[in-house]
């Protein structure tokens, strides 16, 4: 510590020259919002949509172990697993009210007896995987425990109990504030020491909005910066002399600035991020300070100080792109940890479409809602797919829109209403998850129900590898009369998959020239004189040459895979 003097001595530190000090100047600065410069999230799972079941859309709070295992066992026996569908996902409701001794979160003690690692390797057994559910909040929407503010404990439990898929809600939320507090030192010292460098704000270099007042009641020199709020300013050390590598406390002298909460990031040496929240309080003071730890080289050292979130949208970014962070960051550590091969976690966002995850969502997580919650009927349906279909740019293979698990089977939905919704998901490169009860597949003898007209729905290999193409391409509405739509899907092999749907409640016929469907520049199928139609839920072959037309049933759509004839 001998490098040192005291903090209390800084303009001895400053006349000579032991922290170099910048220029105080404004440079104005673009409010570039941090989304944009954040990279892909990639953890190689999900290349083409997920596929599995959740507990929620029938089961609701109704859950318990043997109910999960038995779906993930009926999900083998009922040749489902043989389709794709690998997840069994335990939605809201699995975990106890109250954490363990060590702050994890742990399974229902009445409900989940045996705890989830043992009820991930029962299921891993059967060849399948397990997901699990938390919320972006303190507590989830049936009101239990969640994992805002304990990304990095229940990232490493869910690591740990081998889970491989991850639901995360928005219940109970806490935006990060968009405010930022207001600086006058940041004083750096070695722990168990009092002495350090002293940084004082109006030497620092400032950008955008920053901008140094004064407070006369303040101590020390009563010059602190404001202006850090919304990604509007920031303030700048750069070239700060350090003595040694090593750990040190970083405490902000700060100025007490109302009543609002605050929120803070340091970037050290452009790559370390520290954050920190700073409640709005009403001191006795008006000086304030806050905390953290933070890792320094030797040598020069730059600090930057801001708060880049200005808006609802930021906030719900950062807080996701950090669960997904802390999620790969968990199953590496496990995997290094256990000397296995490393399980990474599927992320689904579900944030029901509130901030435009469409935007953001590839640089947080798998898959994002696009949508509030499904309901098993047709209304819910097809407007979760008109909000869905629009967003087609943003899909693609390990990034997903997510309109929401599926509800073949549920409610009073007809066998054309089933067909058309899980057609529409297959269209829209959807997540097809499941919500139905997969028990009702086997009868009590254990032989599978072949003749069950959902099973036959779920397990149409031909609908399912329209979802599943390679290329991950979601569809694109290329006409629509308001209450019928024509989707195309390009396919691998220079094929497409065309939708007819008909969304009202009388039959309609709809065609289409093949000229309209090949002049669409995404569309991958090469002009030919004649084209092989096969109509997915007809099972029929046919040839066509100018045009496909159909008459489709009220509530229920044609599917087709169309290639050239060569
Ligand atoms: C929200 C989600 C649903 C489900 C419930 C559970 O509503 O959007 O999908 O997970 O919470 O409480």
């Amino acid at each position: 510590m001998a490098d040192f003097k005291k903090s209390s001595v800084a303009t001895f530190l400053r006349k000579n020259k032991i922290c170099p000090v910048c220029t105080a100047k404004r440079i104005m600065a673009s409010t570039q919002i941090h989304i944009d410069g954040a990279d892909k999230f990639s953890n190689g799972t999900a290349l083409t949509p997920p596929m599995g079941w959740a507990s929620w859309n029938l089961f609701r709070n109704r859950i318990n172990e043997d109910l999960i295992f038995d779906i993930a066992k009926a999900m083998r026996d009922s040749g489902l697993a043989d389709c794709g569908y690998q997840y069994v996902n335990v939605d809201d409701c699995w975990m106890s009210s109250t954490r363990d001794e060590n702050g994890r979160l742990r399974g229902d003690l009445a409900t989940f007896p045996s705890g989830i690692k043992a009820l991930v390797e029962k299921v891993n057994a059967l060849g399948l995987k397990l997901g699990i559910y938390t919320s972006n909040g303190t507590l989830t929407c049936e009101d239990l425990p969640s994992s805002l503010y304990h990304e990095r404990t229940d990232a490493e439990t869910f690591a740990e109990w081998g889970v491989e898929y991850f639901k995360y809600d928005f219940c109970h939320n806490i935006p990060i504030p968009t405010n930022a507090p207001e600086i006058s030192t940041v004083t750096l010292t070695k722990p168990g020491s009092s002495e350090g460098i002293t940084l004082y704000a109006e030497d620092a270099e400032f950008r955008g909005n920053a901008i140094l007042l004064t407070d006369e009641k303040m101590a020390e020199t009563g010059r602190y910066v404001s202006g850090l709020e919304s990604a509007g300013g920031s303030m700048y050390f750069s070239n700060v002399e350090i003595p040694e590598d090593g750990v040190y406390t970083l405490t902000l002298g700060l100025h007490k600035a109302g009543l609002r909460d605050k929120y803070l990031e340091i970037e050290i040496n452009d790559t370390d991020v520290y954050s920190l929240t700073e409640p709005g309080t009403k001191g006795f003071t008006h000086d304030g300070r806050n905390q953290i730890t933070v890792t320094l080289k030797k040598g020069l050292n730059s600090f930057k100080f801001h708060n880049p979130v200005a808006s609802r949208m930021d906030s719900a970014a950062k807080q996701y792109r950090n669960m997904g962070k802390e999620l790969q960051r968990a199953t590496k550590l496990v995997a290094e940890r256990e000397g296995r091969e490393e399980k990474p976690i599927c992320f689904s966002i579900c944030e029901w479409g509130r901030n435009k995850p469409w935007i953001w969502g590839h640089t947080a997580g798998n898959l994002w809602r696009t949508t509030p919650d499904i309901k098993p009927n047709w209304l819910s349906i097809i407007g979760i797919y008109e909000a869905t279909v629009l967003l087609y740019k943003y899909a693609g293979p390990g990034n997903w829109n997510d309109p929401d698990m599926l509800e073949v089977g549920n409610g009073n939905l007809t066998d054309d209403e089933n067909k058309a919704h899980f057609s529409l998901w297959c269209m829209l490169a959807a997540p097809l998850i499941l919500g139905n009860d997969l028990r009702k597949f086997i009868r009590p003898d254990g032989s599978v129900d072949k003749d069950n007209k959902v099973l036959k729905i779920l397990s149409n290999k031909d609908a399912i590898a329209i979802n599943q193409d390679k290329l991950g391409i979601q569809c694109r509405r290329i006409k629509s009369n308001g209450l019928c739509d024509v989707l195309v899907k390009p396919l691998e092999n220079n094929e497409i998959a065309v939708c007819f749907l008909n969304k009202g409640p009388l039959e309609m016929e709809i065609s289409c020239k093949m000229q309209d469907i090949i002049k669409e520049s995404f569309a991958v199928l090469p002009s030919a004189k004649e084209y092989d139609v096969h109509d997915i839920w007809e099972d029929k072959k046919f040839e066509i040459r100018d045009s496909l037309s159909a008459k489709v049933a009220p509530h229920s759509v044609k599917l087709y895979r169309i290639k050239a004839d060569d």
